[in-house]
């Protein structure tokens, strides 16, 4: 829907007045919000290409029709009030302007309450990448012959990260392949044994949400289990915040990188790293900034100019997920997933990579046929799902038992959109 129908649709829920700033009407409150009516007041806010089926929000997530008016506007106002903005305009005007870095330490402070976290434990980047790599590449506790390691599972540039550790430390670099089919206990065990057999691991790589199967792992027990075993993990935060319910303050993490402009739906370029308080000094500064030993979590970042208009939106893309409420985004994901899946489970030629056990997928779910293996194969499924079929789902390989095919609805996403998948797939297996 474009921008224009939008508008007339809500113009079409009068005498409802739009609440401020999310766009949720008093006459979606009122809905239950199981219903397809009430995601379809939620489909509506999305201004999304017509005739495709988008089913790889696992890239990045639209902004909200709400979200995005706010980054516009935002965007103007950084536009005009220049270096006033970033400079003295406030404290010489202040009816007239607002002031950056108050409203960054605004935005950084209501996302480590968000995250039960503390606001000196969180610095933005502009992806999960740049956070990653600067743990990586910063960790300063490992000595020549320590392992670090990483599964086939993780992501690409993640899995990178970690072998650069190899040249820059002096590293030794284990890579593994997790369960396949996983299993909640299943991922535990493994983790303890990769950690068993291999006593010089130190360091390791931990994905939450995997972007090539969608399998959330028991992270705080794996977390846990490593400490025990004095393992320090990293954790990949970039896929399941704000797509189902958690408390990241309770997994015990100490390191962990997160993105904005995935399923909080911010503004692209927008990332988080966290460094927990008492281990601050294990990751190197990035610059003279501070002086030696300092332990602000800002100076393990040197980014310089960035885009203020995106940081400034970000709580409006917090604020129209709860409005609809985290709890219900969760169970949304899991009933679309579970619209196609449960209608392709029971075809022994079709494998979903997430098992049926709700603590372990949300909205991504990757799938592959038993008769294709090769991960070119599964580019081809791709073309074939977007040319004929007009679905949009991302292939993926690098995985030990082979590629599959992710798909990754979004909130714009309706029930029908799964039926439509379900019947593509039917139809490509005869
Ligand atoms: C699990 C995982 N980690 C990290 C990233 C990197 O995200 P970005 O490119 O926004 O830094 C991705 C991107 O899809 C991902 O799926």
């Amino acid at each position: 829907m474009n921008r224009r129908k939008f508008l007339q649709s809500t113009a079409a829920l009068a005498p409802f007045p739009v609440v401020a700033q999310t766009g949720i009407t008093k006459a979606q409150v009122a809905l239950d919000k199981t219903s397809e009516a009430y995601w379809q007041t939620i489909i509506d806010q999305y201004d999304v290409a017509e005739g495709y089926n988008n089913l790889n929000a696992g890239h990045w997530g639209l902004m909200s029709i709400p979200v995005m008016d706010a980054y516009l506007e935002n965007t103007r106002k950084v536009n005009r009030d220049y270096s006033l903005y970033v400079g003295s305009g406030k404290a010489v005007d202040p009816d007239r302007f607002d002031n950056y870095w108050q409203e960054a330490d605004e935005v950084i402070a209501f996302l480590a309450n968000k995250l039960n976290v503390g606001a000196d434990e969180l610095v933005l980047t502009r992806n999960i990448s740049e956070s990653m790599q600067l743990l990586f590449a910063g960790y300063n506790k490992l000595r020549p012959g320590d392992s670090v390691v990483f599964t086939d599972t993780d992501y690409g540039s993640m899995q990178a990260e970690v072998r650069y550790l190899e040249e820059r430390r002096g590293a030794n670099v284990i890579s593994v392949s997790v369960p396949d089919p996983a299993s909640y206990q299943g991922f535990i065990d493994f983790y303890e044994k990769v950690i068993k057999d291999n006593p010089t691991i130190k360091l390791m790589l931990l994905t939450h949400m995997s972007s090539r199967t969608g399998v959330i792992a028991p992270v705080k027990e794996i977390i846990a289990m490593a400490k025990s075993h004095g393992v320090t993990v990293i954790l990949d935060v970039a896929h399941s915040w704000g797509q189902f319910d958690f408390d990241f303050g309770d997994f015990g993490a100490d390191f962990a990188g997160f993105n904005l402009h995935k399923w909080i739906g911010a503004p692209l370029g927008l990332g988080l790293m966290y460094i927990r308080k008492d281990r601050i000094l294990d990751i190197d500064p990035k610059s003279g900034k501070g002086g030696k030993g300092n332990t602000e979590i800002k100076n393990r970042i040197q980014t310089g100019t960035v885009n203020m208009p995106a940081v400034i939106t970000v709580p409006k893309a917090i604020e129209f997920q709860d409005s609809i409420g985290i709890k219900h985004i969760g169970r949304r994901f899991r009933d679309l997933r579970n619209q196609w899946v449960n209608q392709m489970i029971d075809d022994d030629r079709f494998e979903a990579l997430t098992p049926q056990d709700e603590r372990m997928y949300a909205g991504i779910t990757s799938f592959r046929f038993r008769a294709i293996t090769s991960d070119e194969d599964y580019g081809k499924l791709h073309r074939t799902l977007l040319s004929k079929y007009k679905i949009n789902a991302s292939p993926y390989g690098g995985m030990r038992r082979g590629g599959a095919i992710r798909v990754s609805p979004a909130l714009y996403s309706s029930k029908a959109d799964m039926d439509a998948l379900a019947l593509a797939l039917k139809d490509i297996l005869g």
